[in-house]
């Protein structure tokens, strides 16, 4: 029987066309082409002014942290339970991230938990979009306001989900997504960092290009020390052609979670990702937390859904919990103060939700928690 794997993407022959097509033309008076034609489309379709492609979404983050003024005595606020990446750049930059805690039945960041980390220092709040669910933005749009907090939306996992009808994308001050190959639309690496302000846009544009301003970019004369953080010709066709069926990729996550709440939907002590009526969930993720009384922990979990054949991850660690953090001073009390986190996190596991996923394999990895849990 095949391994059924937890993410992957869905490239048709219209991608392997562009993709050819850029590696055929995308040079010399078309360098710029294929990169300038998805940073527009990608602005068009979230509904911002700006975009910026980079490598990465690790580099979005990075060069946003930057642009926001972010760094040495700074203290962001960012939730506990998401990719390290959301956090690690801030060492980059000489800021210090405070860990909060998320909500019981959202999972992403509380902001009752935000608001009580806010002290004289803190400079911004990294809201993230988690399993293909936002956060509350109305709520963390106020306490930004009441605190001259800078926002910058870690969009990576929620491309295409809403918010009181409005896409991801559109609640940061700046706001980025990654294109990694587990991600809705794949480039294998690939990032978008996007804007409305047309200062933080010019100050991302020329920190992503070693310094050099538009004026200057023929002219090997740079202003100040930068990144090199650009998109390449090839990568940009292949994602801008997968986000020319941005449509059709989210109805096939919303398919593949539908059919495991067919299943296991109605299963005792089995939740599976909340869609609260303000939002429009993507289930990037199909997530399942199973009830204290089950006695199941993630790993156990794992390791029996791996003897199955079946490919599954961990909800994720509380960052504070991590070894990379465990000695540093946002790491203190941080179990204390986010109870939720540490409570959920144990008892959390991400199904297997790649693009190619049948019916059958959903079955198959339905009847198999079914089993592991006893019948
Ligand atoms: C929430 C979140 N932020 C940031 C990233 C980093 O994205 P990338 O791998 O494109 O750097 C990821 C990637 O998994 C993510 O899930």
């Amino acid at each position: 029987m095949d391994r059924i794997p937890v993410a992957g993407p869905w490239v048709t022959e219209a991608e392997v066309a562009e993709v050819a097509e850029a590696a055929r033309s995308g040079w010399y008076e078309n360098a710029g082409h294929y990169v300038a034609r998805f940073e527009r489309d990608f602005a068009d379709y979230i509904g911002v002014k700006h975009a910026a492609a980079v490598p990465h979404c690790t580099s979005a983050l990075h060069l946003g942290m930057l642009a926001l003024g972010f760094g040495p005595g700074d203290e962001v606020i960012v939730p506990d339970i998401t990719w390290i990446a959301s956090a690690a750049p801030l060492a980059q930059v000489g800021a210090t991230p405070v860990f909060v805690d998320i909500d019981p039945e959202t999972w992403v960041i509380d902001p009752a938990s935000v608001e009580a980390a806010i002290t004289e220092r803190t400079r911004g709040i990294i809201p993230v979009g988690l399993y293909g669910l936002t956060p509350d933005y109305d709520a963390l749009r106020a306490i930004a306001e009441r605190h001259g907090l800078k926002i910058l939306e870690d969009a990576a996992q929620v491309i295409g989900s809403r918010y009181k009808g409005k896409l991801a994308g559109n609640f940061g001050d700046i706001s980025v997504f990654s294109f990694h190959g587990t991600k809705l639309i794949a480039t294998g690496e690939g990032g978008m960092l996007v804007t409305d302000d047309d200062d933080l846009f010019e100050r991302v544009s020329v920190l992503r290009d070693h310094g050099r301003t538009k004026e200057n970019f023929k002219n090997f004369y740079n202003t100040e020390l930068g990144y090199k953080y650009r998109m390449n010709s090839v990568t940009a066709a292949l994602g801008a052609a997968q986000l020319a069926r941005v449509e059709e990729l989210i109805g096939r996550k919303r398919e593949i979670f539908g059919w495991y709440r067919d299943r296991l939907g109605g299963m005792n002590g089995v939740t599976l990702n909340a869609e609260p009526a303000d939002r429009f969930n993507t289930y990037w993720m199909t997530t399942a937390v199973l009830d204290r009384d089950l006695g199941q922990d993630t790993q156990s979990l794992m390791a029996a859904f791996s003897e199955r054949g079946i490919d599954t991850r961990p909800f994720f660690h509380p960052m504070s919990k991590l070894p990379a953090y465990a000695d540093t001073p946002s790491a203190q009390g941080a179990e204390t103060r986010n109870p939720v986190a540490y409570d959920i996190s144990p008892r959390g596991i991400n199904l297997p939700s790649a693009m190619r996923l049948t019916e059958a394999d959903v079955d198959r990895v339905s009847t198999a928690l079914r089993e592991i849990l006893g019948g």
